[in-house]
């Protein structure tokens, strides 16, 4: 067999990808022979997010997880978890009560205690890494205002790892965004997260998401983050990495994409596919990306794409619905772009 991608990088990090419940109930053989041949970590791209895993209260709903773990270990791959805490695809009831009120911050507490313990308890042993709280941080280094925050202060945070903690004390423990590049959100996490491991909690590292475009963040900016938190004692995983080759991204140049483009606009320049100039430019960008991260290779412990295919990413649909995205190294049927992969084999 050819020789793949967690080849290419085996002494260095694990090589991860995200898996959708279509994913996991279909399981082409396409796809398996994919990971088999290239990828040895997954994670779950919304099967394990609290409304899918725990729908209502009470009720948790395993099917589709399971499944993702069965695949996971025939494989052989390191299994993640995400996400246990935040503040989107969470249902409504976990924030209020049958009477439409905010829930109390004790009834509020042991909600997230009873998911924790539920979740992680079920996947004891399996599943080895965890995002526990992800996107805690707005881009400017504050506290984002969730419903988390406003009923339970900043301590939200603190006592998600350590009900996590005591859920599987042998899990590695992540938190986990994006942006985490912006100086004032590295600066943020780092400060928190610092000052309650100081307090005994137990944080094994930084999860930095990295849906980038094709020039922003710069490198230099990535690597400056890297540097702040190896200096702060973390470990480090590119959590969701893919690369927009279409601009305008919102939240990440400041730029207003819907200003630009309605909605429900297609945004496809490139319906015959993407031209060999951007081939290029794609190919340029995936290179410097691990470039840089093979130079903190010793500080990193995966990189995961958002998704195998380009077809199923959620770039597609996101931010604005009907545009088609080409930000990962599989086309339509599983094939590795190897102009991309050629050039990773020369770093
Ligand atoms: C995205 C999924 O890819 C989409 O299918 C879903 O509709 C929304 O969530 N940050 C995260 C991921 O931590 O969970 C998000 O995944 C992408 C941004």
């Amino acid at each position: 067999a050819q020789s793949g991608l967690k080849d290419l990088f085996y002494d260095d990090f694990y090589i991860g990808a995200a898996l959708s419940g279509n994913d996991v109930r279909e399981q082409p053989t396409s796809m398996v022979m994919t990971l088999s041949n290239h990828f040895n970590s997954l994670s779950p791209e919304n099967l394990m997010k609290w409304q899918s895993i725990h729908p209502d209260s009470g009720k948790f709903q395993f099917v589709q997880a399971d499944r993702y773990v069965e695949l996971g270990k025939r494989l052989g791959c390191h299994l993640v978890g995400h996400t246990l805490v935040w503040h989107k695809q969470t249902p409504e009831w976990v924030f209020k009560d049958q009477g439409g009120m905010p829930r109390s911050s004790k009834d509020l507490s042991a909600m997230m205690q009873d998911h924790i313990q539920n979740v992680m308890g079920h996947f004891k042993g399996s599943v080895k890494t965890w995002d526990v709280v992800n996107e805690a941080f707005t881009d400017e280094g504050d506290f984002r205002p969730s419903a988390w925050y406003q009923t339970l202060g900043e301590d939200f945070i603190k006592l998600a790892f350590q009900t996590a903690n005591e859920a599987d004390p042998e899990a590695e423990l992540y938190y986990n965004d994006y942006n985490v590049w912006k100086p004032k959100k590295t600066d943020a996490i780092l400060s928190y997260t610092s000052k309650i491991r100081n307090q005994g909690v137990n944080i094994h590292g930084i999860g930095m998401q990295c849906h980038l475009g094709l020039e922003y963040p710069t490198v230099n900016q990535l690597e400056v983050a890297i540097q702040k938190i190896i200096k702060h004692g973390f470990r480090i995983s590119i959590t969701e990495l893919d690369i927009d080759v279409l601009p305008n991204q919102s939240g990440r140049q400041g730029a207003d994409i819907d200003a630009n483009f309605p909605y429900e606009a297609k945004y496809d320049p490139y319906k015959d596919g993407l031209p060999p100039m951007m081939q290029e430019k794609l190919t340029q960008r995936y290179r410097e990306i691990f470039k840089l991260f093979l130079k903190y290779r010793k500080h990193i412990d995966r990189v995961t794409f958002w998704s195998i295919r380009d077809q199923d990413s959620w770039l597609n649909n996101w931010p604005i619905r009907g545009r088609t995205a080409y930000p990962l190294l599989f086309d339509e049927e599983y094939q590795l772009k190897d102009y991309i992969f050629d050039s990773l084999t020369t770093l």
